[in-house]
């Protein structure tokens, strides 16, 4: 008997996904890979298919619909909206955390009580009521200081605050002019921390996971970085930086956040992701995300090689083997947004060079913000697409994305020439 070809879903439209669907396609049992909604720049990859819902119950019944074998979920709104919960009520095998386990992402004081009670080392916290507890606690630990609000703000619910004006800037926008609305109703206070961050992710299946090798993106919009936080500018694997130490610290705070998911009765299955500083005292978690990052995803699927999707499917049949290694080589990604991100984005403009930008030795392109008109990739989003470089090292990785990235044509485009180290 013949049997059907493995068809994959993979939820979200970003070069998150185009990177997941790839590293999927990879796999010698050829599945068909289907990326829903999608965008036209995948198209080589894998099939887009329009027409989801957007509620969570219509979206799992619309998914279902398709019958796929997996379904693997790329962005955090999903997530936190419960659409794992109904598609495993659906009997459809699916890569991503349960409501329940998602909101390790979605409350940062939940995340935060996960920690405290795993013994996750992370920064001090103080949940405050109002303008005048957090001036008391200003002048108690003095700065820096961060404020952040409990629920998901799209990167706009922390403000890092270095002195008084900061101060009076973050306080006027959380609690007198209630920027956050509903994101802000608990709000805490953390001391500050620093040094360099890492994003440390993994796949787990609730108990044993795959690390990734540990990447770091760069969030800001501008060269040095300068100006407004993003989505992610760039990122770069592996680090110069990360010792072996690091990594097996890193690995028992995942271990350790994995065991107090199960503790409190929602096994986190999926990719788990952990924002770390390495501050003076060691390791720090600034937060945990239940997604793959984005840009980090371009630089990380591809080393996992062609075992992606057995990883992912014995993910979710809580039988992941370990002791798969990732394949180390250096990866820059490079990302590509429209002119006025982050804050006023300009679509509607042409593309071109991509084809030719493919061409170049040792390159990946992801698209994002794109769509077709008459023929042709436009913006239809801040964070266009991510041209991703390999080499032996990330000087050799980075010159090869930069070169990729120079035939593209994009007049009302920008991007950063630092992502993995300043270019000579
Ligand atoms: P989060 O969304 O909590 O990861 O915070 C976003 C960014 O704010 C992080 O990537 C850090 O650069 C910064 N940040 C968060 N918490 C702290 C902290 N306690 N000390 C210093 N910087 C922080
Ligand atoms: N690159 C950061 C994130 O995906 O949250």
């Amino acid at each position: 008997m013949n049997k059907r070809t493995k068809r994959i879903i993979i939820v979200g439209s970003g070069a998150r996904e185009h990177a997941l669907a790839a590293g999927i396609a990879r796999s010698p049992e050829k599945p068909e890979v289907i990326v829903a909604p999608g965008n036209p720049g995948m198209s080589a990859d894998a099939k887009i298919l329009s027409g989801m819902p957007t509620t969570s119950a219509e979206s799992a019944d619309w998914i279902a619909s398709q019958e796929p074998d997996l379904v693997v979920i790329g962005p955090e709104k999903p997530l936190s909206d419960g659409i794992v919960d109904r598609l495993t009520d659906r009997g459809i095998a699916v890569v991503g955390p349960s409501y329940e386990a998602a909101r390790i992402e979605g409350s940062k004081l939940f995340a935060k009580e996960r920690m405290m009670e795993a013994g996750i080392a992370t920064a001090d916290f103080r949940v405050i009521k109002g303008v005048q507890q957090a001036r008391e606690t200003v002048r108690e630990w003095g700065y820096p200081i961060v404020l952040k609000a409990d629920g998901l703000a799209q990167g706009k619910g922390v403000s890092v605050i270095l002195d008084d004006h900061d101060l009076e800037e973050a306080l006027d926008r959380f609690f007198v002019r209630k920027e956050l609305k509903e994101a802000q109703e608990r709000v805490f206070l953390e001391k500050g921390l620093s040094g360099p961050e890492a994003s440390f992710i993994v796949l787990t299946d609730g108990t044993r996971f795959i690390p990734f090798p540990a990447a770091r993106d760069y969030k800001r919009i501008y060269d040095g970085d300068k100006g407004p936080n993003t989505g992610g500018m760039g990122a770069l694997t592996p680090l110069g930086d990360w010792t072996e130490n690091d990594q097996k610290d890193a690995c028992q705070i995942i271990d350790r956040c994995l065991w107090a998911m199960r503790r409190y009765g929602a096994p986190f299955v999926g990719f788990l992701y952990a924002g770390i500083m390495r501050t003076p005292n060691g390791l720090k978690v600034l937060e945990f995300n239940a997604r793959f990052g984005d840009p980090e995803a371009q630089v990380l699927v591809p080393a996992a090689g062609e075992g992606l999707l057995d990883l992912l499917t014995q993910a979710t049949q809580g039988a992941l083997s370990t002791g798969v290694s990732m394949e180390g080589r250096a990866r820059v990604a490079v990302v590509l947004a429209s002119e006025g991100y982050p804050e006023n984005p300009v679509f509607g403009t042409q593309l071109e060079g991509i084809e030719k930008a493919r061409q170049e030795p040792h390159i990946q392109i992801y698209t994002a913000g794109v769509s077709q008109k008459g023929g042709h990739l436009v913006t239809s989003g801040g964070r266009v697409l991510s041209v991703v470089g390999e080499g032996a090292s990330s000087l050799e990785a980075r010159n090869r994305a930069y070169q990729a990235m120079a035939q593209i044509r994009l007049e009302r485009g920008q991007y950063r020439r630092d992502i993995g180290g300043r270019q000579e």
